[in-house]
């Protein structure tokens, strides 16, 4: 813990010195640009693989980057993110080699935490039919973790908060990402332009508003 500590006086002199107004600045407030929902994997430090610093973005973590309908926590982010902070632009970052990923096509049990991995079980039933085709054990994995960023974005235009926003006159736009460890490169899976999986289960995600409210 001394380190980090002593990290932390050297960081704090290096800004002061920068722009000795630096943390008067954020101190008064916050309207970042961005909500990130990514891996609690401590390889993917966000700010510092996109180059943004501290009030850019709005971050919500935990293990495979999901969005569960009955996580309080993500839902709170969530609806601050998008109603208070009105963020553009909403990430669900996942990357290649997650364990959880990794952890949840297995049939293993790793405790408390097969409940939250039962989520990606689910991704992987939905999608049998393509991860079977693919033979190479890697292949299939690294799709594993893509289609379920894919479904963690669909996940998100499910919700409420979500559906409202899109009926703004700026709603927010949403994109899955995925982070590639062994390049430290992102890469954008465009799930927002694949229309069809977004269009196709409309008729029964849709939440309309009570026009009396
Ligand atoms: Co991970």
């Amino acid at each position: 813990m001394e380190k980090i500590f002593e990290n932390n006086k050297k960081w704090v002199e290096r800004k002061l010195s920068e722009d000795k107004d630096y943390f008067n600045k954020l101190a008064m407030g916050q309207k970042p640009r961005y909500l990130y929902i990514g891996c609690s994997d401590s390889r993917i430090p966000i700010n510092e693989v996109t180059g943004t610093g501290p009030g850019e973005i709005f971050v919500h973590r935990n293990i495979a980057n999901m969005v569960v309908h009955t996580d309080m926590n993500l839902l709170s982010v969530l609806q601050y993110a998008v109603e208070v902070l009105k963020v553009k632009d909403i990430i669900v970052c996942g990357h290649y080699g997650c364990g959880g990923v990794a952890a949840a096509a297995s049939n293993k049990q790793f405790g408390l935490m097969d409940n939250w991995l039962r989520n990606i079980k689910d991704v992987i039933r939905l999608h049998e039919q393509e991860l079977l085709s693919i033979k190479d054990e890697e292949q299939r994995q690294r799709r594993l973790v893509e289609l379920n960023i894919i479904e963690q974005v669909l996940n998100l235009s499910k919700t409420s908060i979500i559906q409202n926003a899109m009926q703004t006159d700026n709603p927010p736009r949403l994109y899955g990402l995925v982070y590639d460890l062994k390049e430290g490169l992102l890469r954008d899976l465009n799930v927002m332009e694949q229309k069809d999986c977004m269009k196709r289960y409309e008729h029964i995600y849709n939440l309309e508003q009570d026009e009396t409210n």
